[in-house]
């Protein structure tokens, strides 16, 4: 645990400034915003931050770290959500920020390969794949901020998992640091490399806690010619789910995003973002965003389909976006809902999976076990159905203060986080499905987890960082 570091002596400090080099460190007020959690939960600490522009000059600061058994505390675009960048409890561990390393290296249209450095921000990333022709295809509302070394650290998900996969299936290997400062060089954009141990997929979900990835080859795909934005409306959530099935079948991989969501979800980002107009004239309790990618006449395939759909009374009603605008619009509803659940004051905003066949039964087991808790709660219930994995955003009743509520039930916050746990666990779920454990999970791990996974955790971890020094009270407390 970070609690078990010392502070650091001022030499150590001023070693590992002199290593950075000028513009190569921040320290006191200039490091207020490696500290910011994104939901205004946690807030962070450390002694000092390190802003390295190389990878050679990573390693020197880990190996000083390794020799001085000083906490280091890796830092991508700060945009995640469990604590995994954060260290609340003490300040006695150093921040690596990967801010400076943000170049992309090289762009490969044969080997559909893009080589980023870990501080490129996501949307950037989008971009240089543009110019090619080409998609990076990971994706999520963060993607204008959260960078691409944090992405894979967390093997994060977002709205194109169902299609493209992970931030793992993304990557054909990386560059990192290991925790006693050696560079592995694993960057080569071979599809087939079976030697031994995959140590990219060892360092990619670690969270920080095995060494720092500082660039990584990304698989490229092509441009789909065609792409379509639909808004549904649905009765409810297994309709939600008997669609997939049927649009899986009828349009199979065209389609790339599949996303509940709640009526009340859509009423909240219209509240705070009233600027994006109401998907439909009438409100619906619940409601699919889809996003179709694929060939020439898909369009004219999706719009039969839907139809049939219509037909089969498993759409109340469905707009298909007839401009980039309005695609763009309906994209927002979506994007826009964890700033809208965090600026109404979500007190729990989960991250399960349950296998997709379950989805239903877990949206009203959760619900139900969420309404035994506290009858007053107002719930946003949301996500990705393509990869069962539902999120559920937990609201003080109507008219009370988040503050106000919490005071009056000092429990609520554990209460409603072990009962979806509960479920989650009871329907073969998983506790993390694409943010991680961060500091914000790691009791629940220890919960969770069979015995047989935590002691193989534990042994990884004691075999490559024998002193903790890397992430230490992230995912492993
Ligand atoms: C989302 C994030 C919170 O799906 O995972 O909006
Ligand atoms: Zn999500």
């Amino acid at each position: 645990m970070t609690a078990g570091f010392t502070p650091p002596e001022p030499q150590a400090v001023a070693a590992l400034k002199d290593i950075a080099g000028s513009g190569g460190w921040r320290d006191g007020a200039d490091m207020a915003r490696y500290f910011e959690d994104p939901r205004g939960r946690f807030t962070g600490q450390a002694t000092l931050v390190l802003r390295p522009d190389t990878v050679e000059t990573v390693s020197k600061i880990v190996c000083y770290c390794s020799a001085h058994k000083i906490g280091i505390i890796p830092y991508s675009g700060g945009t995640g959500v469990v604590a995994g960048q954060l260290s609340p409890d003490t300040p006695n561990a150093v921040i690596v920020s990967l801010d400076r390393m943000n170049k992309i290296r090289e762009v490969s249209v044969e080997d559909g390969v893009l080589v980023a450095e870990a501080g490129c921000i996501l949307q950037n990333i989008h971009a240089r794949a543009a110019q090619e022709n080409m998609i990076f295809p990971l994706s999520m509302a963060s993607k204008g901020s959260c960078c691409i070394g944090g992405n894979l650290a967390t093997n994060a998900g977002g709205i194109q998992v169902l299609r493209h996969g992970n931030a793992r299936d993304l990557c054909l290997g990386v560059e990192a640091v290991l925790p006693d400062g050696s560079i592995l060089n694993e960057l080569s954009p071979l599809r087939k490399n079976n030697t031994g141990y995959d140590l990219r997929h060892l360092l990619i979900g670690s969270e920080g806690t095995l060494g720092i990835i500082t660039a990584a080859s990304l698989i490229l795909k092509p441009l789909d010619p065609e792409s379509v934005t639909v808004f549904c409306a649905i009765r409810d959530h297994s309709d939600g789910v008997s669609l997939y099935k049927e649009l899986r079948a009828d349009l199979g991989e065209s389609l790339s995003a599949f996303e509940l969501m709640s009526g009340f979800g859509v009423d909240l980002v219209r509240r705070h973002f009233p600027k994006f107009p109401a998907p439909f004239a009438q409100r619906h309790d619940w409601h699919l965003l889809l996003q179709l990618d694929g060939p020439k006449g898909m369009p004219a395939q999706v719009e039969e389909v839907m139809g049939r759909m219509l037909e089969k009374n498993l759409l109340s009603d469905a707009v298909i976006a007839q401009s980039a605008t309005q695609s763009e619009d309906l994209w927002a509803l979506r994007e826009n809902t964890p700033e809208a659940n965090r600026m109404e004051g979500a007190f729990c905003s989960s991250d399960t999976s349950v296998p997709i066949r379950k989805i239903s039964d877990f949206v009203k087991e959760t619900s139900a076990a969420l309404r035994d808790i506290h009858a007053g709660l107002r719930v946003n219930t949301y996500g990705h159905i393509g990869d069962g994995n539902i999120h559920h955003n937990v609201f003080a009743p109507e008219g009370t203060s988040k503050a106000d509520f919490l005071r009056a039930h000092p429990d609520m916050v554990d209460a409603v986080r072990m009962a979806i746990n509960e479920v989650t666990h009871k329907s073969g779920g998983s506790i993390s499905a694409e943010h991680g454990i961060g500091r914000l999970k790691a009791a629940d791990l220890e919960i969770y987890a069979s015995t047989a996974k935590q002691t193989a955790l534990r042994a990884i971890k004691d075999a490559l960082d024998p002193h903790n020094i890397m992430n230490p009270g992230a995912l492993l407390r």
